[in-house]
C-alpha cells in the first residue's frame, strides 16, 4: 500500500510518500481499499507538530487523516454489517492518508447510492463535529438564533445544513467576499466580515443575542462571541485555526513568535461571570472520542437517517491527486477554500 508519512513535524516538505506492506484486518476490523480521502484543518496542524491528539495517540512518525471511502477487501473475524465489495466510508482517527486503512466496524458505514466516493469521504468528520457541537452539546432547538463562524468551510457548511435542518434562525460569518455564494442557496443570513463590521452587524440582525455561536477562530472572535451569547446561550468552542499564522515563505512551518503571541490572547472564560451571566462555554475535540463508540455510533446513524430522508447534503468537493497532498495543505491553509478538499488515490 502506499501512505503520507511525515517523519518530524514541519511545512509541506514533510509528507512524503512511502510504500509498506497491506495491513491485515484484526478481529472486529475491516480492510478499505482507499478511493478518497478527507482532508481537515486538523491534519495540517498533526502536521506541524501542535495536535495534541496526534502527539498523545500516534507520535513520529505520523500517517495523518481521520476519514476514507472506498471498497472492503476484506473483513476481520466477527464483522457482520459490511462484505467484501461494499461501498464504505469511515472515520479513522489518523493513518487515513493512505490507500488501505483498517478500521473498528463500528466507525464505518455504506455510502448511500447516489454519493461519490470523494463525497462520502468528506462526510464523517465534518458532519460528526457539527452533530456534537449542536445535538450533544448545543441541543439545538426550533427558533433558535445561531451564529457560525467560518460558515463556508468544512465544517462550517455542516454546522449550517444540521442547523437549519433544525428550523434554527442561522447566521454564517465568511472572511472572503467570494465565499458568500457558497451559502446563499441554505437560504441563511450571511455576514461577510472582509466587508462589513462583524459584531455591529450580528448585533443587529440578533438583536437580543444568540441561543448558540459555533467558533474555530480562537482568540480573534472568542471574547465578543461570549458576549453576543443571549442568556441561557452556549459558546460551541471546537478549533482555533486563527492561530495560524503563515509562516513568511510560505513553507507551511509554524510562525512561532504569531502563535506564541496568539496563545497569550486566548481568553480565559470565569465560571463566576458564566454563572450569573448565564452563559455556558463548551469546548470538545472528536479525536478524542474513540473511546466513546456510542456516541460515534449515534452521530453517524442520526445523521444517515437524516441524508436518507433528503434533509442533509454532502458538502461540495475540491479534489486532488494523493500525491499532490500538499498543495491541498497549502490551499486549506490560505483560508480561501469552501466545502470539503478531497484527495483521490
Ligand atoms: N473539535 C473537533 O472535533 C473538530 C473536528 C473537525 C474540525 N475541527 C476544527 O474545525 C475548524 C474547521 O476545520 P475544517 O477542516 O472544516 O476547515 P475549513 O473551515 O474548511 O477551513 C478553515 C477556515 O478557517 C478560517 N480561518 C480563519 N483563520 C484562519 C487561519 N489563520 N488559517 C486558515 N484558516 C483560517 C477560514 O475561513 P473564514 O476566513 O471564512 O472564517 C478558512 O477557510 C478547524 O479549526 C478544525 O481544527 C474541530
Amino acid at each position: 500500500m502506499r501512505r503520507i508519512r511525515i517523519e518530524r513535524p514541519g511545512g509541506y516538505d514533510r509528507l512524503t510518500m512511502e510504500t509498506v506492506a497491506d495491513p491485515e484486518p484484526g478481529p472486529g476490523e475491516v480492510l478499505i481499499r482507499v478511493a478518497a480521502v478527507g482532508v481537515n484543518f486538523a491534519d495540517c496542524i498533526a502536521r506541524m507538530g501542535l495536535y495534541k491528539s496526534a502527539r498523545e495517540f500516534e507520535g513520529w512518525p505520523l500517517t495523518p487523516g481521520f476519514e476514507v471511502a472506498g471498497e472492503v477487501m476484506a473483513v476481520g473475524e466477527g464483522v457482520s454489517t459490511v462484505k467484501v465489495g461494499e461501498r464504505v466510508m469511515a472515520l479513522s482517527l489518523f493513518n487515513a492518508y493512505a490507500d488501505r486503512v483498517c478500521v473498528p466496524e463500528h466507525q464505518l458505514r455504506s455510502i448511500p447510492e447516489h454519493w461519490s466516493l470523494a463525497e462520502a469521504a468528506a462526510f464523517p468528520t465534518v458532519f460528526l463535529t457539527a452533530w456534537y457541537a449542536l445535538h450533544a452539546l448545543g441541543d439545538i432547538q426550533p427558533g433558535h438564533r445561531v451564529l457560525i463562524h467560518s460558515a463556508a468551510g468544512g465544517v462550517g457548511q455542516a454546522l449550517v445544513q444540521l442547523a437549519r435542518r433544525a428550523a434554527a434562525h442561522v447566521v454564517g460569518v465568511v472572511g472572503r467576499s467570494h465565499k458568500v455564494d457558497s451559502l446563499k442557496a441554505h437560504g441563511i443570513d450571511v455576514i461577510d466580515k472582509s466587508r462589513q463590521a462583524l459584531w455591529s452587524e450580528a448585533g443587529r440582525l440578533a438583536p437580543d443575542g444568540f441561543d448558540l455561536i459555533a467558533d474555530a477562530n480562537g482568540y480573534p472572535t472568542l471574547k465578543q462571541s461570549y458576549r453576543h451569547l443571549a442568556p441561557g446561550g452556549r459558546l460551541l468552542v471546537y478549533g482555533f485555526h486563527g492561530m495560524f499564522h503563515p509562516d513568511r515563505r510560505g513553507r507551511g512551518r509554524v510562525n512561532w513568535p504569531a502563535m506564541i503571541a496568539s496563545w497569550f490572547r486566548t481568553p480565559r472564560f470565569s465560571p463566576l461571570a458564566m454563572t450569573s451571566e448565564n452563559r455556558a462555554v463548551m469546548g470538545f475535540n472528536l479525536s478524542f472520542m474513540g473511546h466513546r463508540p456510542d456516541v460515534l455510533r449515534t452521530g453517524f446513524d442520526q445523521l444517515l437517517q437524516w441524508a436518507a430522508e433528503g434533509d442533509i447534503h454532502p458538502l461540495p468537493v475540491t479534489t486532488y491527486a494523493f500525491d499532490d497532498v500538499a498543495s491541498a495543505h497549502r490551499d486549506l491553509e490560505s483560508g480561501q477554500t469552501t466545502g470539503k478538499l478531497v484527495l483521490l488515490t
